[in-house]
This record gives C-alpha cells, structure tokens and sequence, in this order.
C-alpha cells in the first residue's frame, strides 16, 4: 500500500518517522478521518476545516488548500487501485530533541494513508448497538488530537461488557459524546444532543442539517437522569454514518426506533446526492 509522507508517496513498509517526532513520544498532533462515498470524498472542506482548527489550537503550522489534499488522496486512490477508502490524514508536531516540545512548530510530519472501508455488521443497522457510560471527558474536546488514550480505554471497557461504544460522562451526570461517536437521544419528537465539550462531528452537523425543520433540536448535554424518558438513541461518525442504539448500560432502547429509521433514510439519500457534485 502507498502512503504518503512529507511531499513523498512510498510503500508503507519504506515509511518512516523520527523515533523522536513527538506525535510518536506525547500524541501531539491533529487528524482527520474521512472518506469516500462511489469514489468521490465526502464532505472534504468540512474536514480541512476543522483540521485547521485543531492544528491552530495546537499552534502546528502547517496549511495546505482543500485542492491540493484532494490532489494528494486522489493520487493515493489511483495507487493503490482503491475506489473507496477511508482515509486519515495525521499532522504531528514533528521532531523534537527535549522529549517535550517540537523542535520547531513549523516542521510537522505530515501522513495522509488511504485504506479499504472495513466492513460493519450489517444487524448494528437493523438492531442496534448497546453502550456503556465512562466516566471521562475528553481533553481538548473541541479538536481532533492524535491522542485518544481515553477513548481507547473507553472502546476497551465497552468491548468488555459486549458493548460497541462508550459514552463519556461527567462526574455531575452529563452526557457528552461517544469515544469514536457524536450522540443523539430522541424523546418524543424532540432530539438532543451536546453542542459543547465535544467534537463537532462532520456526520453530526449533516444529520442536524437534515433534522433541523423535521424535529425539535436541543443542542445540550443530558442529564442521566433524563435517560428515563429517552425513547431511542443513535449514534455518528463518518465511518459508520448513523447506528441506533439498543440499550445504554442495562436501560434498553427501541432500536432503530422512528426517528432514528428516518434519519437513517435521510442520510443515506444525502450520501447520494451529495456525491453527485464534484470538488471540495
Ligand atoms: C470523540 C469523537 N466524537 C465524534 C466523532 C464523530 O466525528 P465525525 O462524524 O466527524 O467522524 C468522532 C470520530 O472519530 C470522535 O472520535
């Protein structure tokens, strides 16, 4: 597979990074995951958008126009034969000599992989996913950091318990997202979701897009105890779209409940007609 690195396209194996590059020794650094839809990059803007936001928090310099990464993809596409891909580009801090600071915030490692969409059981659609509550927040929630040490404690914990995500809760009660996910609870004909402490979802804004003139949208955290009245809940993120959830720790939920069914339909005829158009 070819990867691209630093202004070069190589063999993934020929790849290679400074033992001392500290996206590697303390997970600084930005990316961005996103894909394609019949070979066309969705939603690419939003994403270079909000990788700027993370690396401008983070003080990288490193820019480059949304026309150029869409030059570099589709090359790493045409390469490696791939019609559709998920693909993450991953922007570190790049060398460092103190273990603690970049050597300079203007020399980042810059990779851009490209990789086939793996597969997702088709019942997660059909009948749901269970999550469990972790007790976190994520630092720096607002940007995509290279570290999701939490999150990765947090997949572990609910692979453990037979779940597929984990939903951080605050140590007052709130609920704010998934570990991997943006997450939506439906009462009545009323949505919920956080708008803050939390990673704007690229899926997330789409799917408040198509619901804003359909549904009454809250844009705040829930409390648990509200979770008595939620009636069905779903979860987002750009590599599995929208998954209804069946159940949050031992509460079960009706999965895909109606709204999550239409929203569902919804998006999937976004996907559609959004790949028609070309260009960033
Ligand atoms: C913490 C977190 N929140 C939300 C999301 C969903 O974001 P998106 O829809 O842009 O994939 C992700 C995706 O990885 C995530 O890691």
């Amino acid at each position: 597979m070819i990867v691209y690195i630093n202004g070069q396209f190589v063999e993934q194996e020929k790849a290679q990074i400074s033992v001392w590059d500290i996206g590697l020794l303390r997970g600084y650094g930005g990316f961005e995951f996103l894909r394609t839809y019949h070979g066309k990059l969705f939603h690419l803007q939003d994403h270079m958008q909000r990788l700027q936001k993370t690396l401008d928090t983070l003080e990288i310099a490193y820019c480059v126009s949304c026309s150029s990464m869409q030059n570099i993809i589709e090359a790493l596409l045409e390469k490696n034969r791939f019609q559709d891909a998920f693909i993450k580009i991953l922007v570190t801090g790049g060398a460092s000599q103190n273990h603690t600071t970049p050597l300079s915030f203007s020399s980042p490692t810059v990779i851009v992989m490209t990789y086939p969409p793996y597969p997702f059981d088709p019942a997660s659609y059909t009948k749901g996913v269970s999550a469990i509550t972790y007790p976190a927040v994520r630092e720096l929630n607002e940007i995509k950091s290279l570290n999701y040490t939490i999150a990765t404690m947090a997949r572990k914990k609910a692979l453990e318990k037979n779940a597929a995500e984990a939903i951080y809760i605050d140590q007052n009660g709130f609920l704010y997202e998934g570990a991997f996910s943006n997450v939506f609870f439906c009462k009545n004909d009323q949505i919920i979701t956080a708008e803050e402490k939390i990673l704007q979802g690229i899926t997330r804004n789409i799917v408040l897009d198509l619901a804003h003139s359909l549904y009454k949208i809250e844009k705040r955290r829930l409390h648990q105890k509200e979770l008595v009245d939620v009636k069905e809940a779903f979860i987002t993120s750009t590599s599995q779209k929208i998954v209804p959830l069946s159940g949050i720790n031992q509460m079960q939920l009706s999965a895909p409940g109606p709204i999550t069914t239409h929203l569902m339909q919804l998006f999937s005829s976004y996907i559609d007609q959004t790949v028609k158009k070309v260009g960033c």
